[in-house]
């Protein structure tokens, strides 16, 4: 029992959110201070432009600040992006990697994952690795071959329960309203949380498994209460206050 990791709720805003957006994040905060997420973590992971003002209206709160990807090198020539130590100075916490949108819109290999997880951690970042199957290699009956082969290929050295966080995110689940069954959902957890022991040894219990795709108030609870789930990556839901702190209510007491 006293192994079980804190839950974490991080939001993933994706290309959503200007400046006005950031009255959600104080709405948030001030939430979070008022109890209302229980005892979970928050964190927030806005488009980059907005870190660093998410990272000053969260000073001194429980909500942490991520960003959504990283370079794998900490400087030099490399036009447009953002290295894991800039993110860390401009007040993230975290750093999302290996998101399945990523993956495809920028033909993000898991060993460049990799690169990007590892970079994040020796910058002094948590890193949120994103793992997930297809709908048609759900269907082939290919979900765990394929997730494990992400860990197994994107697995950072100097990963540890302070410093990775694993999310799973069935891609056709992303976006579309759909989620698998809480059935589904344990099964892929169960086999994570092995692998991760395998990876890590005991310090593999607390690594914590996040599941992310479609959640929402009315499905946050039966989802949340998944063995091995130990919180939530949140996109379209993230984006207002009301629905966010909805899904972080499935762990207020
Ligand atoms: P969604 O996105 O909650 O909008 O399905 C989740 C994600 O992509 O992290």
């Amino acid at each position: 029992m006293s192994t079980r990791p804190k839950p974490l709720v991080a939001g993933n805003w994706k290309m959503n959110g200007l400046k006005a957006a950031l009255s959600e994040v104080s709405a948030i905060r001030d939430a979070a201070a008022a109890g209302e997420a229980g005892r979970a973590e928050l964190a927030i992971c806005p488009p980059a432009t907005l870190i660093a003002a998410v990272a000053d209206i969260c000073k001194g709160s429980s909500v942490a600040t991520g960003a959504q990807d990283c370079h794998a090198r900490e400087s030099g020539a490399h036009t447009g992006d953002l290295s894991a130590t800039m993110l860390k100075d401009a007040g993230a916490a975290y750093v999302i990697v290996g998101h399945s949108e990523r993956r495809t819109d920028h033909h993000e290999t898991s060993e460049m994952v990799r690169a990007k997880a590892e970079a994040a951690i020796a910058a002094g970042l948590t890193a949120i690795l994103c793992v997930g199957e297809s709908q048609r290699q759900r269907e082939a009956g290919e979900t765990l071959t394929v997730v494990g082969e992400q860990i197994e290929k994107s697995w950072p050295k100097g990963a540890s329960p302070d410093s990775l966080v694993i999310a799973y995110e069935p891609i056709w689940a992303i976006g579309t309203g759909l989620t698998p069954t809480p059935a589904d959902v344990a099964e892929v957890h169960a086999f994570l949380r092995r692998e991760v022991e395998r990876l890590l040894g005991g310090q593999g219990t607390g690594v914590r498994l996040l599941y992310g795709g479609s959640v929402k108030p009315s499905n946050a609870r039966e989802l949340m209460a998944v063995p091995h789930v130990d919180g939530a990556l949140v996109g379209g839901a993230s984006l207002t206050a009301k629905d966010f702190m909805g899904i972080a209510a499935a762990y207020k007491a």
